[in-house]
């Protein structure tokens, strides 16, 4: 019963189980309801999932093209703003007409029901007082009160250049000390002064105060905060922009059911949380970003900086718009003004920081469950997966292996022989990952049990001697309860101290319990507490009892509360009170765990494995979508989730294969494993037990019968085989910030039919994924967007002129997926793990485009020191093919020679104009032997071209 709302990780669904029991929870069962019911069909207008097009209409024109169903008549006469927006601090809130005119806001009736009935006159806000475009003072204009606080009468606005594309629109109301994220936590890069500025800013001062931002090359409006109920005051702040199209992507981080965002108002709330990704709700992250793409293939990505708990409301064509209301810091808008989806998001990623470069082996495959138990089953699942030939490159450890889930601690009657284990793993090539939660167990009687489990350990008394923990407003250290029961909080903000304390205890892990680990998997950093706020509760004030709640999960609770199984909100840490600091604290405790991994281990590059994160924890951590559910749906929402963490920065990003929650079943799991091939951080592992009785069943590669292994190992080696390509996205995420994982809008964002397709995705620019997604499902409609396309398997041709759908058969055992005509992509022969596989001979696949052109490139480094390209310790190779008959290899640069005298031993062509003959290899004649068709695919076999030196390929073909 203790955990009986705690709807977090672990105990998920123990949670539903008892809620189907009890049904006493309105709002839960609701949740439930959409839980077990696998219709995720949502009420919105427009279509989702692969998607023919949809409305994407240009501000003032008429959609063009045909919709599901058509949109529900539009009252507005141009975006409007809800003045009585819900506050779970009153949940009974009256939405009347004479509430609304006690607002002095005006009664509406709007057709559409989830339009707002209530909104903002013209005249509610502020207004132009003094100053120019780049400073200015603006007055209030409404009432002096909102929600009981006051309006604050006066807001210094600034507005200044981040480059030609780039600006910052900065509100803070005048003569108030407002909470900032501190630099410390998120310092933003700024470009080189503006030289050729690519956009205007205009004041607009009628009928309605706003900044206004516009794109000269097109005139589209792309940021117009000249919308009423614009409002500054300690607790709730909020600005409503207007958008140049209805094609919105990002806000994180939630289960968001498709990639392009309903418009039709919906509430996406951003406060971090631990909360399984099945529903609508915030989640572990907070990213306060989006991205819209404009007419022209034109995009532009807008961020608030701020961390405080706040919601976002999306109103649809003719006139879209988002509302922010934030209750508490100030608006710091970053605005960036792409040429493109990729340029735009560059802007943003080199804003925040780029993503760190994931070690070489964090691509393989990782193998894991909760509920191993002991060391002697996590060793049998182990081997009988290196016995059936399944690659991979990791074995990790989740809570299980902690002695009475006390961090840093190994259990020394369940996995006694973990450190001999783990040297094992080591001497097979592979790596071991752990589990560390962020609650220090501080109950004096289990406290004693694992002094005594683990001599010398004395993490709490250590904690409260450097004084690092999170304190309670009366300055106590905050008790709440976790894993190992009362447990208290690392305050990660207080870097400096933390990281020497973390480091300490990482490195008696290694030292004393002789665990060599590979990399940190930080948990329940939202943070999760299983108890309200703290074991005490907390206090009354307007911290922990906010005067407006935005639609967070239970912030109905405890008559309005924001401390729902997490900390009390007048908590207190060194960046400022948990309120403004609550959702980054994953972000602190990812760059206090870098930082240790990084002062141990000075050369190598950490691997830090997030739940909870901010914008800019990617240069310290990477993330998982965390606790799904073994649900067919769950296959689809990965991959908007994975596209969705692009757009925040983060390339390795993947969900837990065959799903964490609930059994997984046979067909699904399969098609799981298929879709995690191109996963770019592919994992599986599972729930302990479902309902706190039922043993989850196994869904490792070996884990029903030998055709589901050799269905799941065929697919794992092709993962394995595209490793050198994978890895130079990853380099090219690093250094150039692009993504990994593109929608086909980020690639062909000008075809209106991309728009929001999200059951395809492409992995780089070159390869293009159509998975199965659905139970029995035995053909994929797949788009094609302009260009040449060559499938995998037997390099058949679909040519597409101007983009089209076609029908791809697929059997249980096929995962269709696509060159793109133009591509050169390196490849490997494959081993059982990325540490022997990187010795193995290279093969490239060049798929030529209709000009029979291709080009591609090779990254290579020795895959784990930390900065490898700074330093120039790495080889990089161009490819590139030309007119169908010349191929050039060339090294670009030489910083790096890999062990093992890697060389080119196949080369094959998808596309080529005829059969190729008079064949040359670096200006020697080559036998006709070497020449060999396989399906369609013109292959050169039997050759060996040192990666390391320049090369030429000549040969004619019989057009
Ligand atoms: C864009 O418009 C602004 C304001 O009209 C102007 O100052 C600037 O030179 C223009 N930039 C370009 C590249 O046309
Ligand atoms: C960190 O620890 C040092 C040494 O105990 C102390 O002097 C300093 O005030 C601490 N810093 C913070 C921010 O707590
Ligand atoms: C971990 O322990 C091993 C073996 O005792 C040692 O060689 C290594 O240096 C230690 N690592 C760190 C970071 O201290
Ligand atoms: C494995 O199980 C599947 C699903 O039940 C079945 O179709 C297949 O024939 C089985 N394979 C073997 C070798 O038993």
């Amino acid at each position: 019963m203790a955990t009986q709302n705690n709807w977090g990780r672990h105990t998920f669904f123990m949670c539903v189980l008892f809620l189907m029991a009890a049904a006493a929870i309105a709002m839960s069962a609701i949740v439930l309801h959409r839980m077990l019911n696998d219709d995720d069909s949502d009420d919105s207008p427009t279509s989702a999932g692969t998607g023919r097009p949809v409305s994407g209409a240009e501000v003032g024109n008429p959609p063009t093209t045909p919709t599901r169903s058509t949109p529900l008549p539009d009252s507005r006469q141009g975006a409007v703003v809800d003045c009585l927006p819900r506050n779970l601090r009153e949940p009974r809130q009256d939405v009347t007409r004479g509430e609304c005119e006690r607002r002095q806001c005006i009664w509406r009736i709007a057709a559409n029901s989830r339009a707002p009935k209530c909104v903002f006159p013209d005249t509610v806000g502020y207004k132009f007082q003094t100053g120019n475009t780049n400073h200015l003072k603006i007055s209030r204009t409404g009432p002096e009160e909102v929600y009981g606080m006051r309006v604050h009468p006066e807001v210094d606005v600034t507005v200044e250049d981040y480059g030609d594309n780039a600006l910052r629109i900065y509100f803070r109301p005048s003569k108030t000390q407002p909470f900032e994220i501190p630099e410390e936590a998120l310092k933003i890069n700024r470009p080189a002064p503006a030289t050729d500025k690519q956009y205007r800013v205009e004041v607009v001062k009628t009928p309605t105060f706003g900044i206004k931002v516009t794109r000269n090359s097109t005139g589209s409006v792309v940021f117009d905060s000249s919308l009423p109920g614009l409002t500054f005051s300690d607790q709730f702040l909020q600005i409503s922009t207007r958008l140049p199209t209805d094609n919105v992507y990002g806000f994180g981080e939630h289960n968001h059911r498709r990639y392009r965002h309903d418009m039709n108002w919906k509430t996406w709330t951003i406060f971090t949380r631990d909360m399984a990704p099945v529903d609508e709700w915030n989640l572990y992250g907070a990213h306060p970003v989006y991205m819209n793409l404009e007419k022209k293939g034109k995009a532009n990505m807008v961020f608030l900086k701020n961390s405080n708990a706040m919601e976002v409301t999306l109103q649809p064509s003719p006139y879209p718009a988002i509302t922010y209301r934030t209750i508490g810091g100030v608006l710091d808008f970053y605005v960036f003004l792409g040429e493109n989806p990729n340029h735009a998001l560059q802007q943003y990623i080199h804003a925040i920081g780029h993503p760190a470069m994931p070690p070489y082996w964090t691509l393989g495959f990782h193998l894991l469950r909760w509920g191993y138990e002991t060391l002697d089953r996590m060793k049998i699942i182990h081997e009988r997966n290196v016995n059936a030939g399944i690659p991979f490159d990791a074995q990790w450890g989740d809570i299980d292996y902690m002695y009475k889930k006390f961090d840093y601690t190994v259990d020394k009657s369940t996995f006694k022989e973990l450190p001999e284990f783990v040297d094992q793993v080591h001497k097979e090539g592979k790596k071991f990952v752990v589990i560390v939660d962020c609650g220090i167990g501080s109950r004096d009687d289990l406290y004693s049990e694992a002094k005594n489990n683990s001599a010398g350990y004395r993490m709490y008394e250590d904690g409260l001697e450097m004084d690092v923990f999170v304190k309670n407003s009366s300055g106590q250290v905050l008790v709440g309860k976790v894993w190992p029961e009362e447990s208290v909080f690392p305050d990660f903000t207080n870097i400096e101290n933390a990281t020497k304390f973390w480091k300490k205890w990482i490195q008696y892990f290694n030292d004393t319990e002789r665990v060599h680990i590979d990399g940190l998997w930080i948990d329940m950093n939202e943070p999760a507490n299983f108890v309200q706020g703290s074991v005490t509760g907390c206090p009354d004030n307007h911290w922990n009892h906010p005067p407006f709640i935005p639609q967070i999960f239970e912030g109905d609770r405890d008559s309005g509360s924001l401390y729902y199984k997490t900390l009390c909100m007048d908590g207190v840490q060194h960046w400022g009170s948990h309120y403004d600091v609550h959702s980054l604290y994953g972000h602190s405790e990812s760059i206090v765990t870098y930082n240790a991994l990084v002062e141990l281990n000075p050369n190598k590059r950490p691997f830090v494995m997030t739940r909870s994160s901010f914008a800019g924890t990617s240069k310290y951590a990477f993330k998982w979508l965390g606790d799904n559910g073994s649900q067919w749906r769950q296959l689809h929402w990965s991959i908007v989730g994975m596209l969705e963490f692009q757009l925040f920065g983060f390339p390795l990003i993947g969900a837990d294969i065959c799903g964490f929650w609930a059994q997984a079943q046979y067909e699904m799991c399969l098609r799981w494993y298929q879709l995690g091939t191109f996963y770019p951080f592919a994992r599986n592992h599972n729930i302990y037990k479902n309902d706190g009785v039922e043993y989850a069943r196994d869904q490792d590669p070996t884990a029903w019968n030998s055709t589901f292994t050799d269905i799941v190992r065929r697919y794992i080696r092709i993962r394995y085989k595209f490793l050198p390509y994978m890895y130079s996205q990853f380099k090219e995420a690093h250094i150039e910030a692009t993504m990994v994982l593109r929608s086909l809008m980020f690639e062909f964002p000008e075809d209106e039919n991309t728009w929001s397709i999200d059951r395809q995705f492409m992995f780089g620019p070159s390869l293009l994924i159509s998975p199965a997604l659905d139970e029995g499902q035995t053909e994929v409609t797949a788009y094609f967007p302009k260009g040449r396309w060559f499938d995998y398997y037997e390099g058949e041709e679909t040519r597409s002129s101007d983009g089209r759908f076609v029908t791809i058969p697929t059997p249980l055992s096929f995962l269709p997926f696509h060159a793109r005509g133009g591509s050169i992509i390196p490849y490997q022969n494959v081993a059982n793990s990325t540490q022997y596989s990187r010795l193995n001979p290279m093969g490239l696949w060049c798929a030529l485009d209709e000009s029979y052109s291709a080009s591609g490139s090779l990254y290579v480094d020795d895959g784990e020191s930390i900065d490898s390209y700074t330093t120039g310790k790495y080889l990089e190779l161009k490819f590139e093919l030309k007119e169908g008959e010349h191929l050039t290899i060339s090294v670009v640069h030489q910083g790096y020679t890999p062990p093992g005298n890697l060389s080119f031993t196949v080369i094959e062509f998808s596309g080529l104009p005829g059969v190729p003959t008079s064949l040359s290899i670096d200006g020697r004649p080559i036998e006709a032997r070497h020449i060999q068709l396989k399906h369609k695919i013109v292959q050169l076999v039997d050759i060996k071209l040192d990666i390391t030196k320049n090369h030429t390929v000549n040969w004619m073909v019989y057009k």
